[in-house]
C-alpha cells in the first residue's frame, strides 16, 4: 500500500482523459472531488422470514435459503410508501453529513417503484425536506440505478455546477410483486439508503465509474407499465417478471467485468481494494464472482440474508451497514457495484475519507440538528400555505383551461337546446 498515497493523490480528476490529467497537474485548484460525507437507511419495522412465505407459496425455507442466502426481508405496511422510507434514509444521511437542506444543489432519487411515474419521488423529498434550492429528478436503471445517480451527482460536483447533491436509492418492491410467482416473491424486499455528497478539494471520494447497458437483454427482468402496445402472456402490468437463470449468469459475468473495469479506471489494481459492496441480490452470485475474481468472497460485504433483494436500494443499505460494522475505514477503497433490469451495470471505485471535517458535539451538534428540524416544520408549512395558495388564487381568477372548457360546453348545450326546440330544418324553411 506504499504507493498508495501517491496514487491516490495523482487518479481524483477521474482518470483515463490525458488532456484533463495535464491541466490538472498544471493547475491543481482545478480539481474538485466529489466524497461522500453522510449516508442514512431506513426499512420498513415488519421482518417476513422464510418460514412466514410457506404459507404463501409453495417454497421452503431450506429452498430459499440454499438457494439464494435469504433468511428474511423487510416488507413495508400500508402505511409505508416509497417516499416515508426515502425521507427518513435522506434525513439521516443529512444529519451525518451536517447539511442543511437548503444548502442541496441537487436531489437525484434512483428507484423502480416511485409513488407516480410523475412527480417524481425526488420532487416530493425536495418538498418534504424544504429543499427549495435543489433540483429533484428520478433516475431509472433498475438496481444499477443508486450508482448511476451517484455519478451522476459526482459529475456535476466536479464540473463545479453543483456543490452538494442527495443520492437516494429506494424501493417498495413489495407492491410490484406477483405473490403467486415463487421465482419472484421469495427474493425481494422494500428499504432505502441516501448518501450526501459533496465538493472538496481534498483528493479522494469518487475515483472512477463504469456505466453499461445491453437492451437486447429487456425481457430478462422487468415491470411492465402504460406506456407497452403490449403484454407478453405470462407477465402482469406494474408486475417483477425474471427468467432467473439467464440475470444470474449475466450478474455473474458482468459483476467481475465491470469491477475490473473501474479499478483499472481508477489506476488501481485489486490489491488496493479493501472492500467490494455489491448489489446483494443472491449470495451465490457474489460466490459465483469471488471465484471468477480469484478474491475471498469475504471481500464481498453481503447483508443479502436480513433484506433479500432490495434493488436501488441495496448498495446504499449495504454501505451504510458495512460502515456500521466497522467494515470500511478512512482511506479505504471500495468498490459499488450494481447490475439488473435494462439489462443495467455499474461499478464504481470511491475512496472513502468517512466525515472529512470534525464532528460536532454537545451544544453544536444540537443546535445544527434544531435547525434541520426548523427546516422540515418550516417545509411541511410552506407545502400547506403553497397548496391553499394555488388553491385560492385559482378561485379567484378562475381557471382559464376550466374556463374555456366550461364556455365550449356551455355553448354546445346552447346549440342542442336550440336544435331541439328549433330543428335546422324548420330554421330555414324553403
Ligand atoms: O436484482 C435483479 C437481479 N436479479 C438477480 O440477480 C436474480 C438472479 N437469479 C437468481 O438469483 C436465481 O436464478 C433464482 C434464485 C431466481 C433461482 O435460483 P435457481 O437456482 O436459478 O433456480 P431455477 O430458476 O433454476 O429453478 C430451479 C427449481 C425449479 O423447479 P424445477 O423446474 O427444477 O422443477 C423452480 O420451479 O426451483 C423451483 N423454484 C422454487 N422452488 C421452491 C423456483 N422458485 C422456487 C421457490 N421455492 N421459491
Amino acid at each position: 500500500m506504499g504507493e498508495n498515497g501517491n496514487l491516490r493523490k495523482g487518479h481524483g480528476e477521474g482518470g483515463g482523459n490525458p488532456l484533463s490529467m495535464v491541466r490538472n497537474i498544471l493547475n491543481p485548484q482545478h480539481i474538485r472531488h466529489a466524497h461522500i460525507t453522510g449516508w442514512g437507511m431506513e426499512v420498513p419495522n415488519r421482518v417476513v422470514t422464510n418460514a412466514e412465505l410457506e404459507a404463501v407459496v409453495e417454497t421452503t425455507d431450506e429452498w430459499i435459503r440454499s438457494r439464494t442466502g435469504i433468511q428474511e426481508r423487510r416488507i413495508a405496511s400500508e402505511r409505508d410508501s416509497v417516499v416515508t422510507l426515502a425521507f427518513e434514509a435522506a434525513r439521516k444521511a443529512l444529519d451525518r453529513a451536517d447539511v442543511l437542506p437548503t444548502d442541496l444543489d441537487m436531489i437525484i432519487v434512483a428507484t423502480s417503484t416511485p409513488e407516480d411515474i410523475y412527480p417524481t419521488t425526488a420532487s416530493r423529498i425536495q418538498n418534504l425536506l424544504g429543499a427549495t434550492r435543489a433540483g429533484a429528478f428520478d433516475l431509472s436503471a433498475a438496481c444499477s440505478g443508486f450508482v448511476y445517480a451517484l455519478n451522476m451527482g459526482a459529475q456535476a460536483i466536479r464540473t463545479r455546477s453543483i456543490e452538494k447533491a442527495l443520492i437516494i436509492g429506494a424501493e417498495l418492491n413489495s407492491r410490484v410483486l406477483d405473490w403467486n410467482d415463487r421465482g419472484t416473491c421469495v427474493l425481494f424486499g422494500d428499504g432505502a439508503g441516501a448518501v450526501v455528497l459533496e465538493g472538496s478539494e481534498d483528493a479522494g471520494g469518487l475515483l472512477s465509474c463504469v456505466l453499461g447497458s445491453d437492451g437486447s437483454g429487456a425481457e430478462l427482468l422487468g415491470i411492465p407499465t402504460v406506456g407497452r402496445s403490449s403484454i407478453p402472456d405470462g407477465w402482469a402490468l406494474h408486475k417483477i417478471h425474471m427468467d432467473g437463470r439467464e440475470v444470474f449468469r449475466f450478474a455473474v459475468h458482468i459483476m467481475q467485468d465491470s469491477v475490473r473495469q473501474a479499478i483499472d479506471a481508477a489506476g488501481l489494481g485489486m490489491n488496493d481494494i479493501q472492500l467490494i459492496i455489491p448489489h446483494q441480490a443472491n449470495q451465490r452470485i457474489l460466490t459465483a464472482a469471488a471465484r471468477a475474481l480469484n478474491i475471498p468472497e469475504s471481500m464481498f460485504y453481503s447483508n443479502v440474508h436480513r433484506y433479500g433483494n432490495t434493488s436501488a436500494a441495496s448498495i446504499p443499505i449495504a454501505l451504510c451497514e458495512a460502515e456500521r460494522e466497522g467494515r470500511i475505514k478512512p482511506e479505504d477503497n471500495i468498490v459499488l457495484v450494481g447490475f439488473g433490469g435494462g439489462l443495467t451495470w455499474a461499478a464504481a471505485v470511491i475512496q472513502w475519507q468517512g466525515v472529512p471535517r470534525p464532528q460536532k458535539r454537545g451544544l453544536g451538534a444540537a443546535l445544527a440538528q434544531s435547525r434541520r428540524e426548523v427546516q422540515y416544520v418550516a417545509a411541511f408549512w410552506r407545502d400547506r400555505a403553497m397548496r391553499t395558495y394555488r388553491r385560492v388564487e385559482a378561485s379567484l381568477r378562475g381557471s382559464p383551461a376550466k374556463n374555456a372548457a366550461m364556455r365550449e360546453e356551455r355553448e354546445k348545450k346552447r346549440r342542442k337546446r336550440d336544435d331541439l326546440v328549433d330543428p335546422p330544418n324548420d330554421r330555414n324553411p324553403k
